[in-house]
């Protein structure tokens, strides 16, 4: 990485979906930024993002018709990958072939959740990183959010410095189910939601668990023991529903991935103490909306977040007539009754803190608080849980057996 710091770091999305939205929403936020790429298969879906970018006033911003052509374009210093689970390895790929060919001048890359579908493919994205010297981002958004930064904060300087450090962290992210059918294939995503909403509550978990300042392995894990089932979305009129809305691809019928998982890791810490991760994951939570609840338990203390039980709440009377929408909290359920609203999803949730660390870590060369490094020690514990899940026993870590591991609902179709 040569000049740095840079003054301001553009930035190329790859993907212009849902959470790019998100992360575009979350950019008003964050200083020295402009984005000013985008690249997605779709031309109206990139021209749609390119627009929006221009509304917010966040850089100008090019729709590039290949992602080599972004890349090339010298215009784009650090990607953004936040297109599906099953693109990543072929887009980072691409980027370590242009990169070091001397090609492409991008220095830094930020990923979405999580890194890869087995821990292969997220070893492969580390090394291509690191390979093609690149500054690397893990996009998890839990670990920068409002309630999380301020929570732990208080917690470890107030309470478990004088009291010890806590003990027991609890994590559970549930909503009503994916917004697109790619989410509901199990090759495609990895797995169902152990792989799409376990992967922030172990880190979330495992973040709150660890001192301060320490790096990740100052915890051990120790073993993690997991359980998966299908609740709501197996039955045949739900399984009916989810044809007719994502077509045949989606045979829940037939091929189904899980739509509750929970688990438990053991971790040691430094002084050998035992610790705990309890975390529990649904899309067959039908509330307001998305839902997330955490926990950091200690000798003396405790504290507890859940995003649903919001300051502001709104309430509509069944004579308010309107159309279906999320726009009061993400993955909405209702538009009458009592509803809890957030007034700046963006920033509880995390993604205005968390765009604003890799940016100016990224500006500045130095290395975020969450690298692929720990996107690869999320899908080991997350394979570990599925593993666990499959004999129905404890998994007991390190586990070499897990490298080349597939969890069973992504191995249809492969
Ligand atoms: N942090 C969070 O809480 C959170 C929440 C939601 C999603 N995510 C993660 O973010 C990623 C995207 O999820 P999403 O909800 O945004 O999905 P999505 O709504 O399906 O959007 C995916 C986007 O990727 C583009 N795309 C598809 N294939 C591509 C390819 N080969 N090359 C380039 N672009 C491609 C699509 O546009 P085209 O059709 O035009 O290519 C679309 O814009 C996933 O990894 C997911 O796990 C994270």
């Amino acid at each position: 990485m040569k000049n740095l710091p840079k003054q301001r770091l553009r930035i190329g999305f790859v993907g212009s979906g849902f959470i790019a939205d998100f992360h575009l929403k979350s950019m008003l936020g964050v200083r020295n930024v402009d984005v000013t790429g985008v690249y997605s298969r779709k031309a109206a879906n990139r021209q749609r993002f390119a627009d929006n970018v221009a509304k917010l006033g966040l850089g100008d911003c090019k729709a590039y018709d290949s992602l080599e052509a972004m890349l090339h374009s010298g215009e784009v210093d650090a990607v953004w990958i936040v297109s599906p689970n099953y693109t990543r390895l072929d887009i980072m790929r691409t980027i370590h072939a242009e990169v070091t060919a001397g090609r492409s001048a991008v220095f830094a890359i930020a990923c979405e959740k999580p890194l890869a579908r087995t821990i292969a493919e997220a070893r492969e994205m580390l090394k291509l990183a690191e390979d093609a010297r690149l500054n690397h981002g893990y996009l998890e958004n839990q670990v920068f959010a409002t309630p999380v930064l301020r929570g732990k904060e208080i917690i470890w300087r107030r309470a478990a410095s004088t009291t010890g450090r806590p003990y027991l962290a609890r994590a559970a992210e549930e909503h009503s189910g994916p917004h697109e059918p790619w989410f509901w294939q199990g090759d495609k995503q990895g797995g169902g939601v152990l792989s799409d909403m376990m992967c922030h509550s172990v880190e979330v978990a495992r973040h709150l668990l660890t001192a301060p300042g320490a790096p990740r392995n100052s915890l051990r894990i120790k073993s993690v023991n997991g359980t998966v089932a299908n609740l709501k979305w197996t039955r045949p009129s739900y399984a009916d529903q989810l044809r007719k809305r994502f077509g045949a691809e989606v045979d829940y019928r037939n091929r189904p991935s899980e739509d509750f998982a929970r688990g438990t890791v053991t971790l040691e810490d430094e002084d050998g103490n035992e610790l705990m991760i309890e975390a529990t994951t649904s899309w067959a939570y039908v509330g307001a909306g998305l839902r997330i609840q955490l926990e950091l338990l200690g000798p003396e203390y405790a504290m507890e977040f859940n995003s649903l039980g919001t300051g502001l709440k709104i309430f509509m009377s069944r004579a308010v007539q309107g159309a279906e929408g999320e726009d009061l909290v993400e993955k909405q359920n209702a538009e009458q009754g009592l509803m809890p609203v957030l007034e700046d999803e963006a920033g509880v949730y995390g993604y205005t803190d968390e765009n604003r660390h890799m940016v100016e870590c990224f500006r500045k060369g130095e290395k975020p608080m969450e690298t692929f490094e720990d996107g690869l020690g999320v899908v080991e514990m997350l394979m570990g849980l599925y593993r666990s899940a499959e004999l129905g026993e404890t998994v007991h870590f390190p586990a070499p057996e897990l490298e080349n591991y597939v969890p069973v609902v992504a191995r249809h179709g492969a």
